[in-house]
Protein backbone atom coordinates (compact mmCIF):
# COMPACT_ATOMS: atom_id res chain seq x y z
CA UNK A 1 0.00 0.00 0.00
CA UNK A 2 1.84 3.37 -0.94
CA UNK A 3 -0.81 6.67 -0.64
CA UNK A 4 -4.06 7.33 1.59
CA UNK A 5 -6.13 6.84 -1.70
CA UNK A 6 -5.44 3.62 -2.57
CA UNK A 7 -6.10 2.50 1.12
CA UNK A 8 -8.55 -0.33 1.14
CA UNK A 9 -10.54 -0.69 3.73
CA UNK A 10 -12.91 -3.38 2.90
CA UNK A 11 -10.23 -5.63 2.02
CA UNK A 12 -7.79 -4.81 5.35
CA UNK A 13 -11.75 -5.49 6.93
CA UNK A 14 -10.83 -8.96 5.69
CA UNK A 15 -8.03 -9.44 8.09
CA UNK A 16 -10.43 -9.11 11.32
CA UNK A 17 -11.85 -12.55 11.79
CA UNK A 18 -14.81 -10.97 14.09
CA UNK A 19 -15.87 -9.23 10.80
CA UNK A 20 -16.97 -12.54 9.63
CA UNK A 21 -19.38 -12.70 12.13
CA UNK A 22 -23.12 -11.66 11.02
CA UNK A 23 -25.95 -10.82 13.93
CA UNK A 24 -29.22 -11.52 12.78
CA UNK A 25 -27.53 -12.69 9.43
CA UNK A 26 -26.14 -8.80 8.82
CA UNK A 27 -22.92 -7.44 9.31
CA UNK A 28 -21.30 -6.07 12.32
CA UNK A 29 -20.60 -2.77 12.08
CA UNK A 30 -18.13 -1.58 14.58
CA UNK A 31 -17.49 1.70 15.27
CA UNK A 32 -15.91 1.38 19.21
CA UNK A 33 -12.38 1.41 18.47
CA UNK A 34 -11.85 4.47 20.87
CA UNK A 35 -12.63 1.82 23.55
CA UNK A 36 -11.17 -0.63 22.01
CA UNK A 37 -10.14 -2.01 18.68
CA UNK A 38 -10.38 -5.31 16.82
CA UNK A 39 -7.58 -8.17 16.26
CA UNK A 40 -6.06 -8.93 13.45
CA UNK A 41 -5.50 -12.35 12.24
CA UNK A 42 -1.65 -11.49 12.32
CA UNK A 43 -2.15 -11.27 15.92
CA UNK A 44 -4.19 -13.76 16.18
CA UNK A 45 -2.03 -15.91 14.81
CA UNK A 46 1.10 -14.89 16.50
CA UNK A 47 -0.34 -15.19 19.73
CA UNK A 48 -1.73 -19.04 18.74
CA UNK A 49 1.91 -19.94 17.27
CA UNK A 50 3.40 -18.59 20.65
CA UNK A 51 1.29 -20.38 23.25
CA UNK A 52 1.76 -23.64 20.89
CA UNK A 53 5.30 -23.97 20.20
CA UNK A 54 7.48 -21.76 22.70
CA UNK A 55 5.67 -20.38 25.59
CA UNK A 56 8.17 -20.83 28.94
CA UNK A 57 8.81 -18.68 31.36
CA UNK A 58 10.52 -15.48 31.04
CA UNK A 59 13.88 -13.69 32.94
CA UNK A 60 13.76 -16.86 35.44
CA UNK A 61 14.80 -20.51 34.17
CA UNK A 62 18.08 -21.22 32.31
CA UNK A 63 17.01 -23.80 29.61
CA UNK A 64 16.66 -22.89 25.94
CA UNK A 65 12.79 -22.99 25.99
CA UNK A 66 12.61 -19.99 28.83
CA UNK A 67 15.95 -18.73 27.00
CA UNK A 68 13.88 -18.39 24.00
CA UNK A 69 10.73 -16.97 25.24
CA UNK A 70 12.74 -14.46 27.34
CA UNK A 71 14.31 -12.93 24.18
CA UNK A 72 10.63 -12.95 22.31
CA UNK A 73 8.96 -10.71 25.06
CA UNK A 74 12.26 -8.42 24.99
CA UNK A 75 12.29 -8.42 21.24
CA UNK A 76 8.33 -7.34 21.82
CA UNK A 77 9.66 -4.49 23.92
CA UNK A 78 12.28 -3.10 21.17
CA UNK A 79 9.80 -3.70 18.89
CA UNK A 80 7.47 -1.43 21.05
CA UNK A 81 10.02 1.24 21.18
CA UNK A 82 11.29 1.69 17.91
CA UNK A 83 7.51 2.21 17.11
CA UNK A 84 6.91 5.49 19.34
CA UNK A 85 10.73 6.25 18.59
CA UNK A 86 12.39 5.63 21.78
CA UNK A 87 16.19 6.49 22.32
CA UNK A 88 16.26 2.80 23.88
CA UNK A 89 14.16 -0.39 24.66
CA UNK A 90 14.70 -0.51 28.49
CA UNK A 91 12.54 3.02 28.40
CA UNK A 92 9.34 1.45 27.60
CA UNK A 93 7.93 -0.31 30.72
CA UNK A 94 5.45 -2.91 30.08
CA UNK A 95 2.80 -2.24 32.41
CA UNK A 96 -0.98 -3.89 32.54
CA UNK A 97 -3.00 -0.73 30.23
CA UNK A 98 -2.17 3.02 30.09
CA UNK A 99 -4.45 4.08 33.56
CA UNK A 100 -1.25 1.12 35.14
CA UNK A 101 1.40 3.54 33.20
CA UNK A 102 -0.48 6.86 34.60
CA UNK A 103 -0.93 5.94 38.18
CA UNK A 104 3.34 5.05 37.90
CA UNK A 105 3.82 8.48 36.70
CA UNK A 106 1.52 10.13 39.85
CA UNK A 107 1.65 7.93 42.23
CA UNK A 108 5.40 6.63 41.87
CA UNK A 109 7.29 9.51 40.45
CA UNK A 110 5.17 11.93 41.45
CA UNK A 111 4.76 10.51 44.58
CA UNK A 112 8.53 10.83 45.15
CA UNK A 113 9.22 14.39 43.48
CA UNK A 114 6.08 16.30 44.00
CA UNK A 115 4.60 17.40 47.53
CA UNK A 116 2.44 19.94 49.67
CA UNK A 117 1.23 22.84 47.49
CA UNK A 118 3.05 21.18 44.23
CA UNK A 119 0.94 21.86 41.17
CA UNK A 120 0.00 19.54 38.63
CA UNK A 121 -1.91 20.93 35.38
CA UNK A 122 -4.68 19.11 33.79
CA UNK A 123 -6.79 19.64 31.13
CA UNK A 124 -10.33 20.00 31.20
CA UNK A 125 -10.79 17.09 28.44
CA UNK A 126 -8.81 14.38 30.66
CA UNK A 127 -9.85 10.70 30.76
CA UNK A 128 -10.09 9.41 34.58
CA UNK A 129 -7.11 7.32 33.80
CA UNK A 130 -5.22 10.66 34.05
CA UNK A 131 -6.98 12.38 36.70
CA UNK A 132 -7.59 10.18 39.63
CA UNK A 133 -4.04 8.92 40.06
CA UNK A 134 -3.62 12.84 40.29
CA UNK A 135 -6.61 13.29 42.75
CA UNK A 136 -4.99 10.25 44.70
CA UNK A 137 -1.43 11.89 45.03
CA UNK A 138 -3.48 15.16 45.91
CA UNK A 139 -5.01 13.34 48.75
CA UNK A 140 -1.59 11.17 49.79
CA UNK A 141 0.81 14.05 49.45
CA UNK A 142 -1.02 17.65 49.38
CA UNK A 143 -0.46 18.38 45.68
CA UNK A 144 -3.01 20.97 43.54
CA UNK A 145 -4.70 20.21 40.93
CA UNK A 146 -4.74 23.02 38.29
CA UNK A 147 -6.95 23.18 35.28
CA UNK A 148 -6.41 23.94 31.05
CA UNK A 149 -9.91 24.72 29.98
CA UNK A 150 -11.72 24.29 26.34
CA UNK A 151 -13.07 26.51 23.98
CA UNK A 152 -16.28 26.32 23.10
CA UNK A 153 -15.03 23.70 19.44
CA UNK A 154 -13.78 21.41 21.95
CA UNK A 155 -10.12 22.70 21.83
CA UNK A 156 -7.79 23.11 24.36
CA UNK A 157 -7.82 26.91 25.18
CA UNK A 158 -4.05 28.00 25.20
CA UNK A 159 -4.83 31.98 25.56
CA UNK A 160 -3.66 31.82 29.20
CA UNK A 161 -1.41 28.50 29.08
CA UNK A 162 1.98 30.63 30.61
CA UNK A 163 -0.42 31.65 33.71
CA UNK A 164 -1.74 28.83 34.36
CA UNK A 165 1.68 26.62 33.77
CA UNK A 166 3.17 29.31 36.21
CA UNK A 167 4.67 27.97 38.86
CA UNK A 168 3.69 24.00 37.97
CA UNK A 169 5.78 21.09 38.34
CA UNK A 170 3.65 18.90 36.00
CA UNK A 171 1.49 19.28 32.84
CA UNK A 172 -0.49 15.95 32.01
CA UNK A 173 -2.25 16.28 28.88
CA UNK A 174 -3.85 13.87 26.50
CA UNK A 175 -2.73 14.11 22.73
CA UNK A 176 -6.41 13.45 21.42
CA UNK A 177 -9.24 13.51 23.15
CA UNK A 178 -11.39 10.16 23.54
CA UNK A 179 -14.67 12.16 23.58
CA UNK A 180 -14.13 15.06 21.47
CA UNK A 181 -11.51 13.76 18.61
CA UNK A 182 -9.64 16.85 19.54
CA UNK A 183 -5.80 16.05 18.35
CA UNK A 184 -3.83 18.51 20.46
CA UNK A 185 -0.25 20.58 19.70
CA UNK A 186 1.78 17.71 21.85
CA UNK A 187 5.20 18.95 20.86
CA UNK A 188 4.33 22.75 21.50
CA UNK A 189 2.54 21.48 25.15
CA UNK A 190 5.58 19.70 26.00
CA UNK A 191 7.77 22.91 24.95
CA UNK A 192 5.25 24.90 26.91
CA UNK A 193 5.80 22.95 30.33
CA UNK A 194 9.34 23.03 29.50
CA UNK A 195 10.00 26.70 29.52
CA UNK A 196 7.74 26.58 32.89
CA UNK A 197 10.32 23.85 34.30
CA UNK A 198 7.13 21.38 34.37
CA UNK A 199 7.84 17.50 33.61
CA UNK A 200 5.35 16.94 30.36
CA UNK A 201 3.18 13.83 30.86
CA UNK A 202 1.54 12.59 27.75
CA UNK A 203 -1.42 10.15 27.89
CA UNK A 204 -0.94 8.92 24.24
CA UNK A 205 -3.67 5.94 24.74
CA UNK A 206 -5.50 7.35 21.60
CA UNK A 207 -2.83 8.76 19.49
CA UNK A 208 -0.24 5.58 19.34
CA UNK A 209 -2.80 3.58 17.72
CA UNK A 210 -3.72 6.12 15.25
CA UNK A 211 -0.84 8.23 14.20
CA UNK A 212 2.77 7.98 13.49
CA UNK A 213 4.47 8.60 17.62
CA UNK A 214 7.86 10.22 17.91
CA UNK A 215 8.19 10.88 21.20
CA UNK A 216 11.74 12.28 20.92
CA UNK A 217 10.24 14.83 18.15
CA UNK A 218 7.59 15.54 21.04
CA UNK A 219 10.26 16.14 23.45
CA UNK A 220 8.19 14.04 25.61
CA UNK A 221 8.96 13.17 29.72
CA UNK A 222 6.39 10.50 29.84
CA UNK A 223 4.12 9.07 28.05
CA UNK A 224 1.59 6.21 28.57
CA UNK A 225 -0.85 3.57 25.95
CA UNK A 226 -2.41 0.51 25.55
CA UNK A 227 -2.24 -2.35 23.11
CA UNK A 228 -6.03 -3.44 23.04
CA UNK A 229 -6.48 -0.26 21.31
CA UNK A 230 -3.74 -0.83 18.53
CA UNK A 231 -5.11 -4.21 17.01
CA UNK A 232 -3.44 -6.11 20.34
CA UNK A 233 -4.49 -7.94 22.96
CA UNK A 234 -5.94 -6.45 26.15
CA UNK A 235 -3.93 -7.03 29.40
CA UNK A 236 -1.19 -4.87 28.27
CA UNK A 237 0.18 -1.37 27.78
CA UNK A 238 2.85 0.48 27.94
CA UNK A 239 5.29 3.55 29.86
CA UNK A 240 7.65 5.31 28.17
CA UNK A 241 9.78 7.99 29.92
CA UNK A 242 13.11 9.26 29.84
CA UNK A 243 15.94 6.86 31.37
CA UNK A 244 16.93 9.39 33.65
CA UNK A 245 13.48 9.76 35.22
CA UNK A 246 12.32 6.39 35.07
CA UNK A 247 15.86 5.44 36.85
CA UNK A 248 14.73 8.25 39.87
CA UNK A 249 11.32 6.31 39.95
CA UNK A 250 10.21 3.96 42.62
CA UNK A 251 8.18 0.97 41.75
CA UNK A 252 4.58 0.57 42.04
CA UNK A 253 4.47 -2.79 42.96
CA UNK A 254 7.00 -5.50 45.03
CA UNK A 255 7.54 -8.62 44.12
CA UNK A 256 9.69 -11.10 42.13
CA UNK A 257 11.18 -10.12 39.06
CA UNK A 258 11.61 -6.27 40.35
CA UNK A 259 14.74 -6.88 42.77
CA UNK A 260 18.28 -7.06 42.49
CA UNK A 261 18.51 -8.69 45.86
CA UNK A 262 16.06 -9.27 48.60
CA UNK A 263 17.19 -9.33 52.35
CA UNK A 264 15.60 -9.92 55.64
CA UNK A 265 16.44 -6.03 56.09
CA UNK A 266 15.52 -4.73 52.60
CA UNK A 267 16.00 -5.28 49.64
CA UNK A 268 17.35 -3.48 46.03
CA UNK A 269 15.64 -2.86 42.83
CA UNK A 270 16.27 -4.52 39.60
CA UNK A 271 17.27 -2.01 36.60
CA UNK A 272 14.71 0.03 34.71
CA UNK A 273 12.81 -1.66 33.32
CA UNK A 274 12.48 -4.80 35.25
CA UNK A 275 12.18 -2.91 38.60
CA UNK A 276 8.37 -1.89 37.14
CA UNK A 277 7.71 -4.99 36.01
CA UNK A 278 6.96 -7.11 39.29
CA UNK A 279 5.80 -10.62 38.88
CA UNK A 280 5.09 -13.05 35.98
CA UNK A 281 4.15 -11.08 33.09
CA UNK A 282 1.17 -10.60 30.17
CA UNK A 283 4.12 -13.06 28.29
CA UNK A 284 1.53 -13.88 25.53
CA UNK A 285 0.05 -10.45 25.44
CA UNK A 286 3.41 -9.22 24.77
CA UNK A 287 4.18 -10.89 21.72
CA UNK A 288 0.66 -9.78 20.55
CA UNK A 289 1.46 -6.40 21.04
CA UNK A 290 4.71 -6.81 19.46
CA UNK A 291 2.65 -8.62 16.45
CA UNK A 292 0.27 -5.69 16.41
CA UNK A 293 3.14 -3.45 16.04
CA UNK A 294 4.11 -5.13 13.27
CA UNK A 295 1.05 -5.07 11.73
CA UNK A 296 0.35 -1.03 11.96
CA UNK A 297 3.90 -0.86 10.93
CA UNK A 298 3.50 -2.49 7.46
CA UNK A 299 0.55 -1.12 6.88
CA UNK A 300 2.13 2.66 7.86
CA UNK A 301 0.58 4.88 10.47
CA UNK A 302 0.72 8.25 8.24
CA UNK A 303 -2.11 5.81 6.03
CA UNK A 304 -4.00 4.79 8.78
CA UNK A 305 -4.31 8.15 10.16
CA UNK A 306 -4.90 9.79 6.44
CA UNK A 307 -8.07 7.03 5.57
CA UNK A 308 -9.40 7.86 9.48
CA UNK A 309 -9.65 11.81 8.51
CA UNK A 310 -10.85 10.74 5.06
CA UNK A 311 -13.85 8.93 6.97
CA UNK A 312 -14.22 11.96 9.35
CA UNK A 313 -14.83 14.35 6.58
CA UNK A 314 -17.22 12.08 5.25
CA UNK A 315 -19.02 11.67 8.61
CA UNK A 316 -18.95 15.66 9.54
CA UNK A 317 -20.46 16.34 6.37
CA UNK A 318 -22.79 13.59 6.00
CA UNK A 319 -24.72 13.51 9.24
CA UNK A 320 -25.09 17.30 9.65
CA UNK A 321 -26.98 17.15 6.40
CA UNK A 322 -28.67 14.34 6.75
CA UNK A 323 -30.48 15.26 10.25
CA UNK A 324 -29.44 18.90 10.45
CA UNK A 325 -30.50 20.54 13.72
CA UNK A 326 -31.51 17.20 14.93
CA UNK A 327 -27.70 16.39 15.52
CA UNK A 328 -25.37 18.09 17.64
CA UNK A 329 -21.74 17.25 17.37
CA UNK A 330 -19.20 18.03 20.12
CA UNK A 331 -15.93 18.87 19.43
CA UNK A 332 -13.54 21.05 16.44
CA UNK A 333 -15.60 21.18 13.24
CA UNK A 334 -12.99 21.16 11.15
CA UNK A 335 -11.78 17.20 10.13
CA UNK A 336 -8.26 18.28 10.29
CA UNK A 337 -8.31 18.79 13.93
CA UNK A 338 -9.82 16.17 15.25
CA UNK A 339 -9.12 11.72 14.88
CA UNK A 340 -11.43 9.31 14.30
CA UNK A 341 -14.53 9.84 17.24
CA UNK A 342 -17.08 11.40 17.15
CA UNK A 343 -19.48 12.52 20.02
CA UNK A 344 -23.04 13.75 19.30
CA UNK A 345 -26.44 14.21 21.02
CA UNK A 346 -29.55 13.11 19.01
CA UNK A 347 -32.56 15.40 19.17
CA UNK A 348 -33.49 15.40 22.77
CA UNK A 349 -32.81 11.44 22.78
CA UNK A 350 -30.98 9.78 26.00
CA UNK A 351 -27.19 8.60 24.41
CA UNK A 352 -28.69 5.27 25.74
CA UNK A 353 -31.69 4.79 23.97
CA UNK A 354 -29.70 6.16 20.94
CA UNK A 355 -27.44 3.10 21.53
CA UNK A 356 -29.84 0.47 21.65
CA UNK A 357 -31.43 1.00 18.94
CA UNK A 358 -28.28 1.26 16.65
CA UNK A 359 -27.43 -1.86 18.07
CA UNK A 360 -30.63 -3.21 16.78
CA UNK A 361 -28.91 -2.70 13.66
CA UNK A 362 -25.64 -4.16 14.34
CA UNK A 363 -23.81 -0.30 14.80
CA UNK A 364 -22.09 -0.71 17.90
CA UNK A 365 -21.39 2.41 19.51
CA UNK A 366 -20.91 3.65 23.01
CA UNK A 367 -22.86 6.20 25.00
CA UNK A 368 -22.36 7.20 28.33
CA UNK A 369 -19.38 9.68 30.47
CA UNK A 370 -16.49 7.88 28.50
CA UNK A 371 -14.77 7.83 31.74
CA UNK A 372 -14.56 11.73 31.23
CA UNK A 373 -16.95 13.40 33.81
CA UNK A 374 -15.10 16.50 34.39
CA UNK A 375 -15.42 16.86 30.76
CA UNK A 376 -19.16 16.32 30.48
CA UNK A 377 -19.91 19.26 33.12
CA UNK A 378 -18.21 21.19 30.96
CA UNK A 379 -19.81 20.54 28.00
CA UNK A 380 -23.47 20.39 30.34
CA UNK A 381 -24.52 16.81 29.17
CA UNK A 382 -24.67 13.76 31.64
CA UNK A 383 -23.45 11.87 28.54
CA UNK A 384 -23.01 11.37 24.58
CA UNK A 385 -23.53 8.88 22.08
CA UNK A 386 -19.90 8.15 20.28
CA UNK A 387 -18.84 6.35 17.17
CA UNK A 388 -15.23 5.83 16.69
CA UNK A 389 -13.50 4.74 13.40
CA UNK A 390 -10.19 2.58 12.87
CA UNK A 391 -8.38 0.91 9.76
CA UNK A 392 -10.73 -1.15 9.31
CA UNK A 393 -13.99 0.82 8.91
CA UNK A 394 -15.41 2.42 5.99
CA UNK A 395 -17.83 4.63 4.59
CA UNK A 396 -20.08 1.52 4.50
CA UNK A 397 -20.38 1.86 7.95
CA UNK A 398 -20.65 5.76 8.24
CA UNK A 399 -23.60 5.51 5.61
CA UNK A 400 -24.85 2.30 8.44
CA UNK A 401 -24.96 4.55 11.16
CA UNK A 402 -27.03 7.42 10.03
CA UNK A 403 -29.32 4.75 8.50
CA UNK A 404 -29.94 3.60 12.16
CA UNK A 405 -30.31 7.07 13.35
CA UNK A 406 -33.17 7.76 11.02
CA UNK A 407 -34.67 4.30 12.25
CA UNK A 408 -34.19 5.77 16.14
CA UNK A 409 -35.70 8.97 14.40
CA UNK A 410 -38.63 6.96 13.12
CA UNK A 411 -39.16 4.89 16.51
CA UNK A 412 -38.90 7.70 18.80
CA UNK A 413 -41.13 10.01 16.63
CA UNK A 414 -40.58 13.69 15.87
CA UNK A 415 -38.81 16.26 17.83
CA UNK A 416 -40.12 18.17 20.94
C1 LIG B 1 -7.56 9.05 26.49
C2 LIG B 1 -7.54 7.78 27.28
N1 LIG B 1 -6.66 7.66 28.28
C3 LIG B 1 -6.57 6.54 29.02
C4 LIG B 1 -7.41 5.49 28.79
C5 LIG B 1 -7.29 4.27 29.64
O1 LIG B 1 -6.91 3.18 28.89
P1 LIG B 1 -6.90 1.73 29.53
O2 LIG B 1 -8.33 1.47 29.95
O3 LIG B 1 -6.46 0.85 28.41
O4 LIG B 1 -5.99 1.76 30.67
C6 LIG B 1 -8.35 5.55 27.76
C7 LIG B 1 -9.29 4.44 27.51
O5 LIG B 1 -10.38 4.61 27.04
C8 LIG B 1 -8.41 6.74 26.98
O6 LIG B 1 -9.28 6.87 26.00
Amino acid sequence: MSSAASFDATALKRNFPIFERQIDGAPLHYLDSANTSQKPVEVIEAIDRFTRTAYAPINRSAYRLAAEATDTYEAARRNVARFVNARHADEIVFTKNATEALNIVAQSWGGAHLGEGDVVVLTEMEHHANIVPWHLLHERAGIELRWLPITADGRLDVTDLDAVLDGAKVFAFTAMSNVLGTLNPVAELCAAAHAHGATAVVDACQYVPHNATDVQAWDADFIAFSSHKMCGPSGIGALWGRAELLDRTPPLLGGGNMIADVRTDGFTTAPVPAKFEAGTQAIIEAVGFGAAVDFMRDIGMDRVHAHEQELTRYALKVLPERFGADIRIHGPADAEARGGVLSFAFRDLHPHDVSQVLDQRNVCVRAGHHCAKPLMRVLDVAATVRASWYLYNDRDDIDALADALDSAADIFGPSL
